[in-house]
């Protein structure tokens, strides 16, 4: 996702430092924008080659007005780049996470800066989905709320506001919805293909639970409902065992071309 985060940020017209601790993410990254950006060159965008030149890889984090963090699920993880990042932006520049479901509050919490401190929530394909989950953590100061609203605005998304609680909204929503298709065909209620089927056409949405939750990675799906079921204490919200048991066979969806689905490369 830090790939298309970048890139709506560069196709604004602001530009971008792309960083990634993997030897190979920032390249790939690279690459998947370009073919996102001729997609959108052919419905009136910009050429890939003007947007791409606002975009700068860099080998660490660097100073900017912003920081848009993007990093795997994990907690630790996370607070380490907020850690490194509150030590090399400047005071007034504000940190934001993409995260799902981390609380936002730990994020600021460790931090010299916690008014500055913000959820940024985009939804994928970011380059095509309108939505910004703004999330604002316990001492997020208006200052800082509105900026990252009025961003999101200027980057052509809808922003909408929510507070800090587990899974925000959207995750608070999806999560349970895909976890109860998981137990219907855990259960045998229907085949995987049936279950999209039905909330494709039924409900009119573009893809079906199933072939979303291999389309977020079912490792991430799995860190999301493990979030909410500590965070809200409710045996509702605990992963169904066959989400589970997919993750530990390795078939973590898209990414690694099998999950509920088979995919080609
Ligand atoms: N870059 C640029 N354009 C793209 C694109 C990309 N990466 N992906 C799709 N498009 C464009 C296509 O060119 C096409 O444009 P036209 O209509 O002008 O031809 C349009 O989007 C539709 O694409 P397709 O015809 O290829 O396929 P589709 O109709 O299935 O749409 C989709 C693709 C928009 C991704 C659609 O399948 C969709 O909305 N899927 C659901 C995605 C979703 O729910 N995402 C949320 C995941 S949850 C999350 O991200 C956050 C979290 O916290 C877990």
């Amino acid at each position: 996702m830090g790939g298309g985060i970048a890139q709506v940020v560069a196709a604004s017209g602001r530009r971008v430092s792309l960083h990634d601790a993997a030897p190979g993410a920032v390249e790939r990254g690279l690459e998947t924008m370009r073919k996102s950006l001729a997609r959108l060159e052919e419905k009136g965008g910009a050429p890939p080659d003007e947007v791409l030149a606002r975009v700068e890889p860099v080998d660490d984090l660097v100073p900017a007005d912003l920081l848009v963090e993007a990093v795997v699920e994990d907690a630790e993880v996370k607070e380490d780049v907020f850690r490194r990042a509150d030590r090399t932006l400047p005071a007034e520049a504000i940190l934001a996470s993409n995260t799902s479901s981390i609380p936002i509050t730990s994020l600021a919490r460790v931090t010299q800066r916690p008014d500055r401190v913000i959820g940024m929530h985009f939804f994928n394909p970011v380059p095509v989905l309108k939505l910004v989950e703004i999330i604002r953590a316990r001492d997020t100061s208006d200052e800082t709320a509105n900026a990252i609203t009025e961003l999101a605005r200027a980057l052509g998304k809808t922003p909408a506001v929510a507070n800090d609680f587990p899974g925000f909204v959207s995750n608070r929503i999806l999560m349970p919805f895909i976890n109860e298709a998981v137990w219907a065909l855990h259960d045998g209620v229907a085949e995987a293909e049936a279950i999209d089927t039905i909330a494709r056409l039924g409900f009119a949405h573009p893809l079906g639970p199933l072939a979303l939750a291999d389309l977020i990675g079912l490792d991430t799906c799995v860190a999301i409902m493990e979030v909410l079921h500590e965070g809200l204490g409710d045996a509702k919200y605990a992963p169904c065992p066959l989400l589970r048991q997919y993750v530990h066979a390795g078939r973590l969806g898209r990414k690694t071309g099998r999950g509920f689905y088979e995919y080609e490369s």
